[in-house]
């Protein structure tokens, strides 16, 4: 049984400057709802009720939205807007939000292993909700979730990426193994090595988004894994200890992720957002409920 999906939200955003100087990256809407917003609904789709935030200086926006605003509620109680609330009030109801603080930038594995006291001794999801991803039916989490029950070990989402970017990503090499189901086949990889940013001969194309279960020997790992890629503890090196262990699956998932940490990302999961909202695409002369977009 997993209980906590942990957030890793400490990052300065710096491709986002100046947008992110005051505001925090995971604060951007997409539309009309912050990134974050739309991981911890991920989560609660895969059954998780404790959400878990390693955050930073700046990052304090995140915690007032995860809690109530007596005063907007009041202002629009009775009026057609009260239902612009009631996505995010239902969190509030029936999740539990918890607050820790990496100090220092020390890379993804540090943010991890800072959000130990909130996770304890038990497997465990990380979100990083400037990945954005949606799915025709079970969405990322809670297709992993499913892995996770079956093979019992770390299960990382895995996406193919062109030959020009696989170098900002962490990558992984790894044998096809056997599905669970005939719509799993050519999905599920025993992962067998990982390179952080490799700046040549990546060992495949085959890049980690930001989405994992992990087991909690992981703490112990990331506590013995020297500083990698950018002098930072990079979680792809924990990940190989434990991958060298035959303990990491990685997963092809069925949906599609959008990058929004990069300016690009955003505006397309922007656009894709539009297009299934108001089933059509935004352009100068689109009209949507009185608003026209000239
Ligand atoms: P990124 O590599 O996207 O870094 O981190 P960033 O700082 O958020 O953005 P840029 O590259 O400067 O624009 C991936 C995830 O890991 C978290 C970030 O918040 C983001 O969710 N992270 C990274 C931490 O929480 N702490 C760290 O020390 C590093």
């Amino acid at each position: 049984m997993i209980n906590t999906c942990l957030f890793p939200v400490a990052g300065y955003g710096t491709r986002f400057l100046p947008a992110t100087k005051a505001v925090p990256k995971e604060m951007l809407p997409v539309l009309d709802k912050p990134l974050v917003q739309y991981g911890v609904e991920e989560a609660v789709d895969a059954g998780f009720s404790q959400m878990g935030f390693v955050t930073g200086r700046g990052k304090r926006a995140i915690e007032d939205h995860f809690d109530r605003s007596p005063e907007v509620e009041n202002q629009i109680e009775g009026t057609s807007k009260a239902d612009l609330l009631a996505g995010v009030s239902k969190l509030i109801d029936t999740c539990s939000f918890s607050f820790t603080r990496q100090v220092e930038m020390g890379g993804l594995g540090d943010a991890i292993l800072k959000g130990r006291p909130l996770v304890g001794n038990e497997p465990f999801a990380v979100v990083l909700p400037d990945d954005l991803c949606f799915c025709e039916e079970a969405g990322v989490l809670q297709q992993m979730v499913a892995l996770h029950e079956h093979f019992g070990c770390s299960i990382v989402a895995i996406e193919e990426v062109p030959e020009d970017q696989i170098h900002n990503y962490g990558v992984i090499s790894g044998e096809p193994i056997d599905a669970p189901g005939e719509d799993m086949a050519g999905r599920l990889f025993r992962v067998n090595g990982m390179v952080e940013k490799p700046q040549s001969d990546p060992p495949s194309n085959l890049a980690i988004i930001g989405r994992y279960i992990l087991t909690p020997d992981i703490f112990g790992i990331i506590e013995n894994t020297e500083p990698g890629a950018n002098g930072e503890l990079q979680i792809t090196d924990a990940l190989r200890t434990q991958a060298e262990q035959g303990s990491v699956v990685g997963y092809r998932f069925k949906g599609r992720r959008f990058d929004c940490g990069s300016v690009p990302g955003f505006v397309e999961a922007t656009n894709y957002c539009f297009e299934q909202r108001f089933g059509k695409a935004y352009g100068p002369t689109t009209s949507v409920e009185g608003h026209t977009g000239a």
